[in-house]
């Protein structure tokens, strides 16, 4: 894989910087290149158009431990404009790295373009994909793990391995044909399959096409290996499980959880988990890794079903039989919620600091707003399918929110996003969010949309405190879990009924709030959190300035320079000269490598 990033070399600069008394920070800094390009693979036995990055599918992992300095230089190989996100990763201080095109002027076709954010204070399991264009449906996506500090210890026994294994649906239609019937007002209909790592399903019984690649996780008997799964797909909740082994959950979105075994897990999209996985099974045979989906029909979508194998290295024969069963909860509506509050923070381990995890006692905290987010299915505005929140359809500004701000373009948005439903006829707008720096406020996502749906938000991790079908009303209050809630980025929100999250703003920035269903995000279903201090900043204490090598669009688009050298760009945070210097000599020595 073409990634760069080396433990040694940067050991070596700052031995050097270190002797000479110049080190500006104990945090080291990593280096990745990401090229996205189109390949034409088959993944369901039907060639198309996919999205790979640095020539593969699935793209590379990027791997990083807390409070590094990352620098990821994207390079736009498409044929059309792209942004690179990393949902999850809170970018503190920084959402002009965040990319989404409330934050950053996309990328031209050709171009390149360097993010340098901080993964300041986390841990845990991402993933990163194309934002732009429905691009997602069609590839460009990997792992983002960051993984924690020598000195702070784990909640459980240091795995034997780290797997990553993402899962989403699939469909053998490309992302501009996926686009163009959502322009036409279609639904996107049942998908083709599910892919898991790139890969189309194992022949587990003859509905499964001749010929398909599939993909075979190796493993030795008795070791315990860490397994990240993301849901990486368009929007479809997927079921997750391996034949016979247990699931035993230790960590989503960057919090560790009470670890519990699972025999499945549903995992919405967007979302992700790892689990500790001990290989204690005989090897008599392999055994199948399955991702089937949830919330529909399991007759009708059974070609919607993928399937890997686990592989002992001293297996004795193929997986044979029937694929291990999926909840059976047809009749039990509270199994999908139980399930889901069943997911608890350790409050007792050490997240990426020394302090535990549940030292933040956010049960105590007054919530200073409420905001009640209600989704309802598609409808036409203007004579266009769209998708609401509150009524209100998102249009992206012509101009980033925050660089509109920064360079006084009026009119780029409205920060007049109703904090209720209102009942008024439904509209497209941009109208963002006006929050309040350092509020802690409630959010109570209500989905009277007909499918589930996943919530995302950028910039933050929240507690998800409530969960529960019907409509919600202030009396649910009384069921929150006020001690224990985990904390993630991703949340269901099941259809018919509400989800309630607790977020405490203390990350400066412009932030999206968004359906991770991408056909639902498409449409509309999405804002952003204004979070400013409104209190003078010189020394860019709570925000990042603009970083020198922000591209520049819309309204601003007279300011765009052409591309500049690595050297000026890499570290944008200071103009010192002991920086510059240091930046020159390990640009020099990346070089000279
Ligand atoms: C919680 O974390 C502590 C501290 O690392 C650990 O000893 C304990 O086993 C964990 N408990 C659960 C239920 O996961
Ligand atoms: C990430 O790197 C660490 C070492 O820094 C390694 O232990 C771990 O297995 C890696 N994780 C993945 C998912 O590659
Ligand atoms: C994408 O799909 C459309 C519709 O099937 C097709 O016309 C087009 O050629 C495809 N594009 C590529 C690059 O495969
Ligand atoms: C394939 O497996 C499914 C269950 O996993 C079963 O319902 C179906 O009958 C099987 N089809 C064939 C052709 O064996
Ligand atoms: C999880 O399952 C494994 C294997 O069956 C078992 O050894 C372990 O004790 C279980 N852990 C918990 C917390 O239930
Ligand atoms: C191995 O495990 C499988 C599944 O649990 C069981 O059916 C089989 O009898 C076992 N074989 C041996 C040789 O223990
Ligand atoms: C699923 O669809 C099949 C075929 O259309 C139908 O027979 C069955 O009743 C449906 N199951 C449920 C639970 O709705
Ligand atoms: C946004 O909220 C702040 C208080 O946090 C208030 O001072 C300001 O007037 C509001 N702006 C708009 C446009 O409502
Ligand atoms: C949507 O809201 C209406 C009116 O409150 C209600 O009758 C309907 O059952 C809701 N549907 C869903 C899927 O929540
Ligand atoms: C803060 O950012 C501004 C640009 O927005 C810059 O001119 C100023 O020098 C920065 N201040 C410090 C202390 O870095
Ligand atoms: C584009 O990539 C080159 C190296 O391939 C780098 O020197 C340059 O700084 C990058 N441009 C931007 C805007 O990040």
């Amino acid at each position: 894989m073409a990634i760069a990033g080396s433990n040694g070399l940067l050991c070596i600069i700052f031995l050097v910087c270190y002797m000479f008394g110049l080190c500006f920070t104990d945090d080291a800094s990593k280096y990745f290149d990401l090229e996205l390009s189109y390949i034409t693979a088959s993944p369901l036995g039907v060639p198309q158009q996919v999205i790979a990055v640095n020539g593969n599918f699935p793209g590379p992992t990027i791997n990083v431990t807390t409070n590094e300095n990352v620098f990821v230089n994207v390079r736009n190989k498409l044929d059309e404009n792209a942004l690179v996100t990393w949902p999850g990763v809170q970018m503190r201080r920084t959402s002009w790295q965040d990319g989404v095109l409330g934050t950053n002027c996309p990328i031209p076709p050709t171009w390149n373009w360097t993010y340098n954010f901080q993964v300041k204070d986390q841990i845990g399991s991402f993933f990163y994909f194309p934002s732009l264009n429905f691009q997602r449906a069609a590839g460009g996506f990997g792992s983002f793990i960051i993984t924690n500090r020598k000195v702070i210890s784990l909640p459980y026994k240091m795995p034997d391995g780290d797997i990553v294994i993402s899962i989403g649906d699939w469909y053998t239609k490309n992302h501009t044909a996926l686009r163009t019937a959502l322009d036409m007002g279609k639904d996107l209909g049942m998908p083709d399959g599910v892919l898991i790592n790139g890969k189309g399903p194992y022949q587990y019984n003859a509905s499964v096409p001749d010929g398909i690649n599939y993909e075979t996780i190796s493993v030795d008997p008795g070791k315990t290996y860490r397994i990240h799964v993301h849901n990486v797909g368009v929007s479809t909740c997927l079921n997750f499980r391996i034949q016979n082994h247990k699931l035993l959950l230790a960590e989503t979105e960057g919090y560790y959880t009470q670890q519990n075994n699972f025999t499945s897990l549903d995992i919405h999209v967007g979302q992700s988990y790892s689990f500790l996985v001990t290989m204690d099974q005989n090897a008599s045979s392999d055994y199948y890794i399955v991702a089937s989906p949830r919330f529909v029909n399991q007759t009708v979508w059974q070609r919607v079903t993928g399937v890997a194998i686990l592989h002992y290295s001293n297996s004795k024969g193929k997986a044979i039989g029937s694929l291990p069963d999926p909840p059976n909860d047809f009749y039990d509506k509270s199994y999908v919620v139980n399930e889901a509050i069943s997911i608890r923070q350790n409050v007792s381990a050490s997240g990426a600091r020394p302090n535990p995890q549940g030292s933040f006692h956010y049960g105590q905290i007054p919530v200073t707003d409420t905001i009640v987010l209600k989704s309802v299915p598609p409808v036409m505005i203007d004579g266009k399918l769209r998708a609401t929140l509150n009524g209100i359809s998102f249009i992206n500004p012509d101009t980033p929110i925050r660089l509109a701000d920064k360079y006084n373009i009026k009119g780029d948005y409205k920060l007049d996003f109703p904090s209720r439903p209102l009942n008024r006829p439904l509209r497209s707008d941009s109208s963002v969010i006006n929050a309040t720096y350092k509020g802690f406020i409630e959010i109570v996502l209500q989905n009277n949309d007909t499918v589930v749906q996943s919530f995302h938000m950028d910039g933050y991790s929240f507690f998800v405190v409530g969960m529960a079908y019907g409509e919600w009303t202030e009396n649910n209050r009384g069921s929150y879990n006020k001690w224990d809630a985990i904390a993630r980025s991703t949340t269901q929100v099941l259809p018919g009924g509400w989800t309630a999250i607790l977020v405490s703003l203390d990350n400066v920035g412009v932030w999206n709030l968004r359906a991770e269903n991408l056909d639902r995000w498409y449409l509309g279903q999405e804002t952003y959190m204004r979070v400013i201090n409104h209190e003078a900043d010189p020394s860019n204490k709570t925000e990042f300035p603009v970083p020198n090598n922000a591209l520049f669009c819309g309204a601003l688009s007279r300011l765009q320079k052409p591309q500049k050298s690595s050297a000026s760009i890499i570290n944008e945070r200071s103009n010192s000269n002991y920086q510059l210097l240091l930046v020159t000599l390990s640009a020099f020595i990346f070089t000279w490598l």
